[in-house]
């Protein structure tokens, strides 16, 4: 069977951490969209692993698959798993052959129009990820079967770079390197073709997938990003180049809708919001610049939302893993989890981070929308619409800061009543029941509900 997890707002919900909790009864674990935009962080036994490309699954020693709808960095990849390797560990990942492949002038050309979007930047991870999907959508990309092939990987480069030379050049007016020289593409993505091929690393995915499964075992889909980033079902166009959503994991691995849905589709629910990144919040918590809309450091806020953004950003360790940079931090926004529990069809539900709350004397959850002078459930498609949303609050009683551990060890009733008040309405409203509850970062600490492989 398979078990697809989806974050279900704005990424880095924990995803990492359910896909290990989780992964011990999966036999592999695939990677479905997305690219090393995604940072998925795996502790155990006080050893964290941040994990951008290899599937989470490596921590236990997992085969890894990135799917067809993944984009590839070859560079990054093999950095990645070198340093796992010397980390200890025997990442097995195998990339589908489908799958397209960033390339240098990729990552040039995400940052040059970046800095060009202005207002509509989303404030990307420089990664390359968006011009890559263009790319694969322009029918001009390389994929990484191409990389096997000397003759194809030359005709894509030779048609495809003097375009992206000119539109660096001519159309941005920026200075080109290597990173557009064709030979020096083309002999360095050669040597990566045959370090797959050597390894024995490329794979049709949805073959390989489905073999498995015919035989017995247990396939993990691991989604990167969230529902609310997702190209068709987020806050376009401040979002990514993919998608997230559980219907991606179909496309994204080319296993049937059907297979999918025969499984289980776990939401992964942070129990407050971060986001990196630009765009409308209705339920956020005081601001960072240039990331805030207008944030001038106090428009809009007071002194009291500054101090409970920098309380539980700084409980949350919501900080850039790579620049330290502040996270946007704000109130649980049901409407947002109603839009995903609605796109994903999620059975069961993990929340996480309930420990980063302990402590508050009320949390608030941001229950509707006031949209125009009309309550709102759900959000709305646009996301000029959504920046006009006004959340309406409802208040919990917050729960004590307890031993995390503790509670891991002795089940859902052992969670502090409050809290138990705070899943039960989130359940509720989803309709959807809770698998498990995120305590603290570790493997160790989560309150297991329901496994799905069981
Ligand atoms: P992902 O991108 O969805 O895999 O999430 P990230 O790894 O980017 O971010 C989640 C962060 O929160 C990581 O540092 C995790 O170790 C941590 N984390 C995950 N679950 C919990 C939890 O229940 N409580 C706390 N305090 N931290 C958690
Ligand atoms: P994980 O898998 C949080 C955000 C970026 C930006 C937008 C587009 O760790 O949850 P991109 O580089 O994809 O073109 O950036 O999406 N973003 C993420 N935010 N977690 C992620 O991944 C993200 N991946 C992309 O900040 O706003
Ligand atoms: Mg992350």
């Amino acid at each position: 069977m398979t078990v697809t997890i989806v974050g279900s707002q704005l990424g880095d919900e924990g995803k990492g951490g359910v896909v290990d909790l989780y992964g011990d009864a999966a036999d592999v674990v695939a990677r479905y969209q997305g690219g090393d935009n995604a940072g998925h962080t795996v502790v155990h036994d006080g050893t964290k692993y941040k994990l951008s490309l290899v599937p989470s699954g490596a921590v236990r020693g997992k085969i890894g698959i990135l799917g067809n709808g993944c984009v590839v960095n070859p560079e990054t990849l093999f950095d990645e798993i070198d340093t796992l390797r010397e980390r200890g560990l025997e990442p097995d990942v195998r990339v589908a052959e489908r799958a397209h492949v960033i390339l240098p002038y990729h990552r040039a050309l995400d940052g040059i129009e970046e800095a060009e979007k202005e207002d509509l930047a989303a404030g990307t991870t420089k990664r390359g990820i968006g011009p890559t999907y263009e790319d694969k959508a322009g029918r001009r990309g390389v994929r990484v079967g191409d990389l096997l092939d000397p003759d194809v990987l030359r005709e894509r480069l030779e048609y495809v770079v003097p375009q992206k030379k000119a539109l660096a050049e001519e159309v941005f007016d920026k200075e080109t390197g290597e990173e557009f020289d064709i030979d020096h593409l083309y002999e360095t993505y050669r040597e990566y073709g045959e370090r797959l091929a050597d390894e024995n690393m490329t794979v049709d995915c949805g073959t390989f997938l489905q073999e498995r499964i015919d035989a017995g075992e247990n396939v993990m889909l691991e989604g990167a990003q969230g529902t609310s980033l997702d190209i068709d079902h987020g806050v376009y166009p401040y979002v990514t180049s993919s998608n997230p959503t559980a219907g991606g994991a179909t496309v994204g691995t080319g296993l049937g809708p059907t297979v999918i849905g025969d499984g289980e589709v776990i939401g992964i629910v942070k129990a407050y919001l971060s986001r990196v990144g630009t765009g409308p919040l209705p339920t956020e918590l005081g601001g960072v610049e240039d990331q805030t809309p207008d944030y001038e450091g106090d428009v809009g806020t007071t002194a009291d939302e500054e101090e409970l953004a920098t309380y539980i950003r700084d409980e949350g360790g919501e900080y850039g893993t790579v620049t330290g940079r502040p996270r946007r931090v704000g109130w649980l926004d049901m409407p947002m989890l109603r839009h995903a529990a609605r796109a994903n069809g999620f059975t069961g539900l993990a929340v996480n981070h309930i420990d980063v709350l302990a402590g508050l004397e009320t949390v608030e959850v941001g229950h509707s929308y006031e949209f125009d002078g009309e309550e709102i459930f759900t959000m709305p498609p646009t996301t000029e619409q959504w920046g006009r949303c006004e959340a309406t609050f409802k208040s919990f009683d917050g729960w004590p800061e307890v031993d995390w551990a503790a509670v891991a060890d002795d089940g859902y009733e052992a969670i502090p009543e409050n809290a138990r008040t705070y899943l039960e309405y989130i359940a509720d409203e989803l309709d959807t029941p809770v698998y498990a509850v995120g305590v603290g970062p570790g493997r160790g600490e989560t309150v297991i509900v329901e496994n799905p492989y069981e």
